[in-house]
């Protein structure tokens, strides 16, 4: 039997799309208005999924405060209300894409010791969204 459990969280950041590997007219090419030099905001959506055996005392996979207070530490209060850029060391030197933020956010969360992250979920608009299970999670499941 394999359960999972997913928990939606948001927070609001900016960013500006622009790679160092690149020329300005090249990242203005490849990124439009995303490489405006004042950048712009999104607000995210973030889907956990988490996923272990049931434990038999509590009837649950997780315990959704320990949950929650470990996204907000890691995640949500490092990120919201941030200029991702500059504020997350992370995106000092690579670029803010939702697809880079996704690893990141999996990276952050995967070491939650109250159940197994499975994946992450992220909504930068109503239209994008991205998924990313971690490297060594791709088969078998
Ligand atoms: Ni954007």
């Amino acid at each position: 039997m394999k359960l999972e459990l997913t928990r939606r969280y948001a927070f609001s950041a900016s960013h500006r799309l622009h790679s160092a590997a690149l020329a300005d007219a090249e990242n203005q090419r490849i990124y439009g208005k995303c490489n405006n030099p004042f950048g712009h905001g999104h607000n995210y959506v973030v889907e956990v999924t988490v996923t272990g055996a049931i434990d038999p005392a509590t009837g649950m996979i997780a315990n959704l405060s320990e949950l929650d207070a470990y996204v907000t530490q890691e995640v949500l209060e490092p990120f919201d209300h941030t200029y991702l850029n500059k504020d997350v060391a992370a995106f000092r030197a690579l670029v803010p894409t939702t697809e880079n933020l996704c690893i990141e956010i999996f990276e952050r969360l995967k070491k939650f010791p109250g159940a197994r992250l499975a994946r992450i979920r992220l909504e930068e608009t109503g239209r994008n969204s991205f998924t990313y299970a971690g490297e060594s999670n791709g088969s078998g499941t």
